[in-house]
């Protein structure tokens, strides 16, 4: 799931190794390396852990070499082995690849290549495209590059790919189609990168690949940008980074998913920062503003989405359907891709992504745009490919998220959307001036309100305590709250491996109900303004059946505290903000009992932070 290469004056190892280091947020289960001196490549690969690499390659490898690339891997074809890891050879040994994404059709491509003698030592398609560039460049006589392009010309699928020739020690070859891939340009020396963190150090200076493009990178010479299918020259826009290193590294807190918890209250006000201006009543942002009357025309808004973001999602339509009146559909990518939906011109979609990388969702916004919806994207990766691919958007400003488990991409994603429907309730008037005026204001105590919440994490902590063996959990919301206690018991799921469900509190009646006994942690939100007493018969319902309740309340709230085994209280705020609360000592439980439990935090098993295969 990430790259990383360099080509120049230093020794590529260090470099490699750190910068795999970097990407290891994005999730993996195998690594590897390839150092090439000029005259041999050593490679050293396993399943495991950048550090499990290190050991291995400093052990058994020369890791001399002025040219290298380095790989992570999440299994898609094979099983996580050292066989499948990244680097793969042709069969002549001359050249070498690393590969992120699937080739489709190399299933095909392989058999023709056993026909005429090709033999693969793993079950990957890298193999595969590797051994077919040998193939077309032996056939046509032709140089790698050339030879990348047609090869890429014949295969179906996804990828970001750097590969080098052992007969031109001076370049390395990289293409890119739907995974993402970034240059760094240094002094006489290039870096190539998955995205910007690993060479951040060394350089600002970066080009990043566009769908279908593909790069000569020659020491001592200029990028040489070239489209796959047409052989067009193109010319690289050279962007200047501003990403701080500082902010990559984890800043005193043990885990970054801790860091990014507790950079709430910051990350928010960074996304409302210069669009919220509540004491002249104004919401600015471009991206609504130039685009206004395709949302007051719109007849629905779609929001597509996966995983933390399609929760946000959920709570966004709440948002948009009560105070802006403007109906909403949320729909996972995946679904909303394959199922040959409706869309009509006069649809809006929102695309709400972290990472602004997931296929599923990317691929649903082309078919959007193909059936000529407007298409406006939430992310928080500047610059990424969902970024670019949509007609307008909004950025969270979260700052980098590197834990995997999506916390502050969240809440900032919530805000960015609060902030979009409050502009189109106030446009369409479907909101009373007054309570506009109170929400804006409401929105911005929310930091301050984040910040005493974090408070309740000694309470947290101790609850954790007693709940980390439970095997089961329940989370109960209701309205705004509901995608809250989905979010909620994913969170639990991903990163202790306890099994979570969340669920609309009135449905527990019809089904999870058969599961309450003494040992089940029920987890209800269970705050002032949202349902409130119908949220309290369903904890009374819960405790005659003997469940285990920990209640999420308002400050000051007595009648639950009756009920609930335990409960951890959130400031007061308006119905419509509370998940912005809500969540956080959701997000500390399910932290806390993941390090009670000695489980990866950052990296739960199987799971990936930037998932850009279907
Ligand atoms: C992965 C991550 C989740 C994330 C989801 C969507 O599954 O592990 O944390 O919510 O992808 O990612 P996106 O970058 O599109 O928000």
């Amino acid at each position: 799931c990430g790259i990383v290469g360099y080509i120049g004056h230093r020794d590529a190892y260090p470099i490699i190794i750190k910068g795999l280091q970097r990407l290891e947020y994005r999730g993996y289960d195998s690594a590897g390396i390839v150092l090439f001196n000029g005259e041999d490549t050593n490679s050293s690969k396993t399943k495991g852990k950048v550090e499990d690499l290190k050991n291995k390659a400093e052990n058994t490898i020369s890791t001399e070499g002025k040219l290298g690339l380095g790989h992570t891997r999440w299994a898609t074809h094979g099983v996580p082995n050292d066989v499948n890891s990244h680097p793969h050879y042709s069969n002549s040994g001359d050249l070498v690849i690393i590969h992120n994404g699937i080739i489709e059709n190399y299933e095909s491509i392989k058999k023709e290549l056993i026909k005429r003698g090709y033999t693969f030592q793993s079950d990957t398609d890298t193999e595969v495209l590797v051994n077919l560039i040998e193939e077309v460049k032996k056939k046509e006589s032709v140089k790698l590059g050339k030879a990348v392009q047609i090869a890429l010309n014949q295969v179906v699928g996804a990828y970001a790919i750097a590969v080098f020739d052992r007969n031109k020690p001076d370049e390395i070859v990289v293409a890119k189609l739907g995974s993402p891939l970034a240059i760094g340009i240094g002094d006489n020396e290039y870096f190539i990168a998955s995205d910007a963190s690993p060479f951040i150090e060394f350089t600002n200076n970066a080009v990043y690949l566009e769908d279908e493009e593909m790069a000569i990178v020659r020491i001592g010479k200029e990028i040489k940008l070239r489209k796959i299918k047409d052989d067009a020259i193109a010319y690289p826009n050279i962007l200047e980074l501003q990403l701080n290193l500082e902010e990559i590294e984890k800043g005193g807190y043990e885990h970054f998913m801790l860091k990014e918890i507790y950079e709430q209250p910051r990350a928010i006000l960074d996304t409302y920062r210069g669009r919220l201006l509540a004491d002249q009543g104004i919401i600015k942002m471009a991206g609504i503003d130039q685009n206004l009357e395709k949302f007051l025309n719109a007849n629905r808004i779609i929001i597509v989405a996966c995983g933390t973001s399609w929760h946000a999602g959920l709570v966004a339509e709440y948002i948009f359907e009560d105070l802006a009146r403007i109906p909403v559909e949320v729909e996972y990518a995946s679904e909303f891709r394959y199922r040959n939906p409706v869309i009509t011109e006069n649809d809006v979609l929102i695309a709400i992504s972290q990472s602004g990388e997931t296929a599923d969702t990317l691929a649903a916004i082309k078919l959007a745009k193909e059936r000529g919806a407007f298409v406006f994207g939430v992310c928080n990766v500047v610059g990424s490919s969902i970024a670019r691919e949509t007609d307008a958007g909004a950025y969270t400003h979260a700052g980098p998220e590197i834990g995997v488990a999506s916390t502050k991409a969240f809440t900032t994603q919530i805000t960015v959307l609060t902030l979009i429907a409050l502009k189109l309730a106030q446009e369409k008037g479907t909101f009373s001036q007054s309570k506009y005026h109170e929400y804006l204001t409401e929105l911005e105590s929310i930091p301050s309100k984040v910040e005493k919440t974090l408070q309740s994490n000694s309470i947290v902590e101790q609850i954790s305590e007693i709940y980390k063996d439970s095997t089961n959990c329940l989370y109960l919301g209701r309205g705004y709250n509901f995608p809250v206690a989905l979010e909620g018991a994913l969170k639990l799921k991903e990163i202790s491996y306890i099994h979570a469900e969340g669920y609309p509190a009135a449905e527990m009646k019809h089904g999870p109900i058969a599961l309450i006994d003494e040992q089940m942690p029920v987890i209800v939100i269970a705050t002032k303004k949202g349902h409130y007493e119908k949220v309290v018969s369903n904890i009374q319902e819960i405790k005659s059946r003997n469940g285990r309740i920990i209640a999420v309340v308002t400050e000051g709230d007595e009648t639950v505290k009756e009920l609930a085994d335990h409960v951890i209280e959130v400031p007061e705020t308006s119905e419509g903000l509370s998940p912005l609360l809500t969540t956080i000592p959701l997000q500390l439980l399910s932290y806390h009992i993941a390090v009670m439990r000695g489980c990866n935090v950052d990296q739960p098993r199987n799971l990936a932070k930037s998932v850009t295969v279907e």
